[in-house]
């Protein structure tokens, strides 16, 4: 088949980006899809290893924190497309390595643009010829947008305000995309998405986290007193909805994404241990019982909602599953999937586990 496009997808070996991966590649078999990863503690090739085969997926294990590599593959692939996802994405590490989410999130996005940039130019010239346009996508989060009281919704006019070191870094990241839009014409496009959940979610974010700590029947540490509410996104939805945007977004613009669907902590937790204990035939009130207030994260934010309206009305795109639904499919998931869990808990993840959670639950 003769390739249309050649698309850079940047963390393709993590949680969202493996969607992304697999959903590009199954669906674009005339796109060439040049997954570009370093495999830190979180992206594992075991992601992909369904799809992995396929004569349009191409694996390079690269630092985007390596400019000459970089380089080199822009060189080398000559893409029309960048989705950018790679980058270190938990909060808790970044209180403890701020540095570390500087360097990926920051300077790796800088990488990434400048080489955008040189290919590119001057814009709109596509290396792949006349009919694509060239586009930069970036990849970024709700949690720009600060924190929310009781009411009201992040929309795209919503000023940043981050509290964390990994929003702090993801804010940077997205105003120097649009700086290079508007610095230098490269055509960009960001989307901004709630809480993602789903297969492959490493377990050190809450919801696979907590299903692991139940079939080890070790302690669930709900922070503070678990009232922060949190808008969950099942992660194929969220891959559907970077499709639409990939394609059919506009030069320049934020898309909000998100699934209409607020959880306090402790009533999603209370929920997932009441499926928990069905699916695994526990009497009623097993896992209830591992839960464990701990000491709150510093400069946690209490609310976070996206308003999705644009998305939906621009693009067409809305979520496809219920929570209820996801919940359902990303426990079965879980439970089929013993040996991923086991092989991802290993090794340096089981080191940071027990230095933050060892004295306290
Ligand atoms: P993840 O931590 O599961 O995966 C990140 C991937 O990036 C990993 O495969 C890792 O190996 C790779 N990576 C990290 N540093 C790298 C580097 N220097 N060079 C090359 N590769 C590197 O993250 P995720 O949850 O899949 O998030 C993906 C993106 O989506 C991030 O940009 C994140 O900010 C954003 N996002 C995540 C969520 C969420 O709920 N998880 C919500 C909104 C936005
Ligand atoms: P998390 O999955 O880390 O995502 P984020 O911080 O990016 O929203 O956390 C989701 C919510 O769950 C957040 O309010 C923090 C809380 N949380 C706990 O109460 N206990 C935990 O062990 C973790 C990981 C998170």
């Amino acid at each position: 088949m003769t390739t249309t496009r050649t698309i850079l997808i940047t963390g393709g070996a993590g949680f969202i980006g493996s969607h992304v991966v697999r959903l590009f590649v199954t669906k674009y078999p005339q796109y060439r899809i040049v997954n570009v990863d370093a495999l830190t503690y979180a992206g594992n090739l075991e992601n992909l290893s369904d799809i992995d085969d396929r004569p349009n997926y191409v694996f390079e294990k690269v630092n985007i924190l390596d400019t000459a590599e970089v380089k080199r593959l822009f060189d080398q692939y000559q893409p029309d497309g960048v989705i950018h996802l790679a980058a270190e994405s938990h909060v808790d590490r970044s209180i403890h390595s701020p540095l570390d989410f500087v360097y990926t999130n920051v300077i790796g996005t800088v990488n990434l643009l400048n080489e955008a940039k040189r290919l590119w130019s001057p814009h709109p010239a596509s290396p792949q010829g006349e009919g694509v346009s060239p586009r930069f996508y970036h990849v970024s989060t709700d949690e720009v947008y600060g924190a929310l009281g009781e009411t009201g919704f992040f929309t795209e006019e919503t000023k940043y305000d981050p509290h964390s070191p990994y929003s702090a870094s993801k804010a940077s990241s997205d105003h120097f995309v649009r700086a290079y839009h508007d610095t230098y014409g490269l055509p960009v496009v960001i989307s901004n998405c709630s809480n993602n959940y789903g297969p492959f979610h490493f377990p050190e974010k809450l919801i696979p986290l907590f299903i692991n700590n139940i079939l080890e029947k070790k302690p669930l540490p709900v922070y503070g007193d678990g009232l922060y509410t949190r808008d969950w996104l099942f992660v194929k939805d969220h891959a559907t909805a970077i499709d639409k945007v990939f394609h059919e977004g506009k030069n320049g613009m934020t898309y909000n994404i998100g699934g209409f669907n607020e959880w306090k902590n402790i009533d999603l937790v209370k929920l997932l241990c009441k499926l928990m204990d069905e699916k695994l035939g526990n009497a009623p009130g097993t896992s209830d019982a591992l839960i464990t207030y701990v000491k709150d994260r510093p400069g946690h934010d209490r609310r976070y909602a996206i308003d999705a309206g644009k998305i939906n009305r621009e693009l067409g795109w809305k979520p496809s599953v219920t929570f209820e639904e996801g919940l359902a499919l990303t426990i079965d998931w879980y439970l089929a999937n013993a040996v991923w869990l086991r092989n991802v808990t290993s090794g340096e993840y089981q080191g940071y586990y027990d230095r933050q959670y060892g004295g306290v639950v």
